[in-house]
Formats: C-alpha cells, sequence, structure tokens
C-alpha cells in the first residue's frame, strides 16, 4: 500500500490554469474524498494521479516516489470512470480479468484474483453476462471489480455513482465503503455530491475554482467550516447566513442589516466593527413559544423532519425541526437560535472569524 501527496501541483490548458497549487497529503490507506462544483478541477487532479494528464507543476508522489513523468501503467493505481467503459463484447467475468491478461498474467492467477473480487462483490453468478444483461449497480461493481483484481497500491474513483438511481447511489455508497474498509487500500474519490463526501470520507479535500479552500474529516468540515464556500457547501439543507455587525454596545448581540437582533455566544474580538456574515445551521433553530418571530415563506414535511424557511432579520432562513408543525405559510411562528453553533465569517474576505 502506499500514501499519495500532491505538492503545490499546477495545471493550466493553454494560458487557462485550472489548477492552481494544490497542496494535499493522503495517508497509507486512507479514503479521502475530493469535493467540489462542476469544473473545480476534481477530474484533472485525478487524471494528473493517474498519469492521464500532464503536469504543469509541482509533484505528484505515491508511495514516496516522484510519479511526474511515470506512464500510467507504471503507477500500480487502478481507476474507475463514472461511464464504467465496460467492453459490451465480453462477459463480465473477461472484463474483470482484461487487464491481467494484457499484463500476461498466468490463467490460473488470474481466474483466483476474478473469482476473489467477484466475491466481494456478490458477482460470482454472473460472470457469464454481458454488460447489456447487468443493472446499472451490478455494471459499477463489475467496474470496481476490474480495479480489484489488479490489487493495486491506490484506488481512484472518479464520480463513480452519478449515473445510478437515488436509491441504488446511497447502497453504492455503503458497499464502497465496507469495501474499503476490507480491503484498506488507499482510495482517492471524486465527486460533486457533498453527501457523498460526508457519508464516505477519512478526510475530505473542499475544492473551488483550482484551489484547496479546506481539508479535515466530515465533522471538522461541517462543525468548523474555514470560510463562507466551505460553509455553504458542506450540509444539506444549507447554512443560512445572514449578513450584518456585532453591535457596538452589545457584541453578544449580531444585528443583520434589518436591525433583527441575533444571538452570539462568544463574539470574537477581531468581529467586532466589520461586515459580517452570520452562519447558521437549521437544525439549531427550535421552537421556542418566547423566541423570535418570523414568518413562514414554505414548509415541508418529510415525514422525519419539517423542513421550513422563516423569513428572519430581512433573509429567508431554512430551519429543520424534529417536530411536525401544523402552522401555514403566512403564520409567524417563533423560534429561538443555539448561540454556540454560530458562525462568524468576515463578509469581504469569506473567511472565518469565530474559533
Ligand atoms: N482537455 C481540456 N482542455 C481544456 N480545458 C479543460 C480540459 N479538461 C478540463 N478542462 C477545464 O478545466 C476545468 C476543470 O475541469 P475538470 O477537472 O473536469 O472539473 P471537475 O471534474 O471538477 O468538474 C474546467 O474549466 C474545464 O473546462
Ligand atoms: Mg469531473
Amino acid at each position: 500500500m502506499a500514501g499519495v501527496q500532491f505538492a503545490d501541483v499546477r495545471k493550466s490548458f493553454g494560458q487557462f490554469p485550472v489548477i492552481k497549487g494544490v497542496n494535499i497529503d493522503i495517508a497509507d490507506g486512507e479514503f479521502v474524498i475530493l469535493v467540489g462544483p462542476s469544473g473545480c478541477g476534481k477530474s484533472t487532479l485525478l487524471r494528473m494521479l493517474a498519469g492521464l494528464e500532464n503536469i504543469s507543476g509541482g509533484e505528484i508522489k505515491i508511495g514516496g516516489r516522484v510519479v511526474n513523468t511515470l506512464p500510467p501503467k507504471d503507477r500500480d493505481i487502478a481507476m474507475v470512470f463514472q461511464n464504467y467503459a465496460l467492453y459490451p463484447h465480453m462477459t463480465v467475468e473477461q472484463n474483470m480479468g482484461f487487464s491481467l491478461m494484457l499484463n500476461k498474467a498466468p490463467k490460473a492467477e488470474s481466474e483466483k484474483r476474478v473469482k476473489y473480487a467477484a466475491g466481494i462483490l456478490g458477482l460470482d453468478k454472473l460472470l457469464d453476462r454481458y454488460p447489456r444483461q447487468l443493472s446499472g449497480g451490478q455494471r459499477q461493481r463489475v467496474a470496481m471489480g476490474r480495479a480489484i483484481v489488479r490489487d493495486p497500491e491506490v484506488f481512484l474513483f472518479d464520480e463513480p455513482l452519478s449515473n445510478l438511481d437515488a436509491k441504488l447511489r446511497v447502497a453504492m455508497r455503503a458497499e464502497i465503503k465496507e469495501l474499503h474498509q476490507r480491503l484498506k487500500t488507499t482510495t482517492v474519490y471524486v465527486t460533486h455530491d457533498q453527501i457523498e463526501a460526508m457519508t464516505m470520507a477519512d478526510k475530505i479535500v473542499v475544492m473551488h475554482d483550482g484551489v484547496v479552500e479546506q481539508v479535515g474529516t466530515p465533522l471538522e468540515l461541517y462543525d468548523r467550516p474555514a470560510n463562507l464556500f466551505v460553509g455553504g457547501f458542506i450540509g444539506s439543507p444549507a447554512m443560512n447566513m445572514i449578513r450584518g455587525r456585532l453591535d457596538p454596545e452589545n457584541p453578544t448581540s449580531f444585528r443583520a442589516s434589518d436591525g433583527t437582533a441575533l444571538p452570539v455566544s462568544n463574539p470574537p474580538a477581531a468581529a467586532m466593527g466589520r461586515d459580517l456574515v452570520y452562519g447558521l445551521r437549521p437544525e439549531y433553530i427550535s421552537l421556542d413559544a418566547d423566541g423570535l418571530p418570523g414568518e413562514i415563506v414554505v414548509i415541508e414535511p418529510t415525514g422525519y423532519e419539517t423542513h421550513l424557511t422563516l423569513k428572519l432579520g430581512g433573509s429567508d432562513v431554512s430551519c429543520v425541526f424534529r417536530e411536525r408543525v401544523s402552522a401555514r405559510p403566512g403564520e409567524t411562528l417563533r423560534i429561538a437560535i443555539d448561540a454556540s453553533h454560530v458562525h462568524l465569517f468576515d463578509a469581504e474576505t469569506g473567511r472565518r472569524l469565530t474559533d
């Protein structure tokens, strides 16, 4: 097994820089997810690691060895793509064994590895089928099987679940995570879906516009987003962001632009006298008969919880309640805010100011 390091990695297409100096340290056996909006450079970074794209600057190491100019086949990696790229005229068994055949592995060894991967993935009974005779989830498993038989140092996944329906995605998420727990192979996984990142990763790298915005465990990113971008990107429904300033007379009170006072528990000195964004996750708002009034804009019952949009501090604020709410749009609801979970960001730089 092997760790992976990116050191000041850069990539331009012509004059156009798309990766602008990326540093990431991936430990041996770690499951790391690169997440960010479409076009931020995730696939480019993964393709550079795989050797499918040359590197304009910096260094990429696999297992301590610089691989910048090493051809893909010598990097000991296996990649699973979004579109599976299975050979339609080959059976499951042939698809899975294809790379071993190319490498002229002995037949018995190849059969053993294919059997092993098929066993892990529950494909034992489908080895004679052709891709067209498989469901989307089964095809995805064959694509993973093809990677597993190679027993690589590093697995790379590029949006492997985006072609699956919502239910299957959830099931495959758990399967891939379980697979990693079993094989413990270093994994770099790319997705635009923050839920996938949160649920599967040991460590998440949030990317935006060719730079790394923050690296951390899922809950570190959720609880202490380094900036407005990460705060807004991680979490669903998204963090509420209300503009305003601390009250100079009373710093535990945040004045929204419309004058509404919102609570702050530990105002950092740096936040005083600055334009701020008050970041509040929807679940830290609760129903409270003595609380702040807000007009209900939309109510969305999910069964398990109630999602609700309120007019508060001049903004539309999303709330998530465990309770069911019988009020109607247009009516006023009273709520309390858990001030100990409020995030303050510098409105100008977007940087987090709270500890
Ligand atoms: N071969 C290419 N030539 C020119 N521009 C490219 C090429 N591949 C990707 N890009 C550009 O690089 C940026 C990052 O792309 P990509 O890595 O595919 O993003 P992501 O996977 O995060 O959606 C995008 O602006 C994209 O248009
Ligand atoms: Mg991509």
